[in-house]
């Protein structure tokens, strides 16, 4: 098999277990340390606290997806709260519950997020808020309330998740969406200076192999004509490595940094 074609589909993208025993594993790098993921429940968010949990954290672990929260719970343990990210008042609930099992948070991931599709002049003001309330509000009241857990840990540090979208908009009808996730970008930085000297950093990730993208964006011609340099998709995996890089000790010097994910889109 050529090379080139190899790296086409994630099948044949580097998985954790092959990322590991290339030694750079996480393992015990967050023991001891509790922290809260949202979106636990599918793609980036789930492979996010997979790999917190095999590198020793507890989790606090929100999603509304009730199901996947109850398996995910039944593999990693952990705290976990089925809730709709756009409800303020289940935020605080979560967050102050999720603290007062674990005993603190040192950590926030804000993983989750939804798609807003729609041009401009057929967009709906419902619609416009919700993705804004799901992608931008949310991180910022999911930080707000484990504010004074964070302010009480050593080497406190979020991760919020945005998109090379948020950086460079390349799709029609994403204007919602673009919006969302370039705010949480500035909103980052904001946070950074404002909060340190915890850290806080986010991660923008190209396409990744998750329920969340069309099909389409999962065919191989498509992926060969693509401006991303390295012409595959990401996997969930990849994106959660920049994720943990970011959320503990190996980055102790790094924050209001936006870090893409993104094979190569973004850049040129
Ligand atoms: P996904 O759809 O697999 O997972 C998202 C999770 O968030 C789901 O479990 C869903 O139930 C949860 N969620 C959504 N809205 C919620 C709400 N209101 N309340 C509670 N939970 C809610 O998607 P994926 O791909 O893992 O996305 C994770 C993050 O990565 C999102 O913020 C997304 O915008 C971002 N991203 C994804 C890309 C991709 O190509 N998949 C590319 C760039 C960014």
């Amino acid at each position: 098999m050529q090379v080139e074609s190899a790296w086409l589909n994630t099948a044949t993208a580097p998985r954790r277990t092959e990322i590991a025993s290339a030694d750079v594993s996480n393992a015990g790098e967050f023991a001891g340390r509790r922290v809260l993921v949202t979106g636990a429940a599918s793609g980036i968010g789930r492979a996010t606290a997979e790999a917190l949990h095999a590198a020793g954290a507890e989790l606090i672990l929100i999603d509304r997806d009730e199901a996947g929260l109850e398996s995910l719970r039944a593999s990693l343990g952990g705290s976990t709260f089925a809730i709709d990210l756009a409800d303020e008042g289940a935020i605080r609930t979560a967050v102050d519950k999720g603290a007062r099992d674990l005993g603190g948070i040192d950590g926030v991931a804000n993983v989750a997020g939804i798609g807003g599709a729609g041009r401009i002049d057929e967009l709906s003001l419902g619609d416009w808020d919700r993705v804004l309330r799901v992608n931008l509000t949310a991180p910022m009241l999911v930080v707000r309330e484990a504010l004074p857990h964070l302010k009480a840990s050593f080497a406190p540090a979020i991760v919020n998740v945005s998109s090379g979208q948020g950086l460079l908009p390349s799709i029609p009808g994403l204007s919602p969406y673009c919006a969302s996730k370039g705010g949480l970008v500035t909103l980052t930085k904001a946070m950074a200076i404002e909060l340190a000297p915890i850290r806080v950093n986010v991660v923008c990730p190209g396409v990744v192999d998750t329920p969340l993208i069309p099909d389409s964006l999962r065919q191989s011609a498509v992926l060969a004509t693509s401006p991303y340099a390295l012409k595959r998709l990401a996997t969930p995996e990849e994106i959660a490595e920049a994720i943990l890089f970011l959320i503990g000790p190996r980055s102790s010097f790094i924050t209001g940094v936006a870090l893409a994910v993104d094979g190569g889109r973004t850049y040129h």
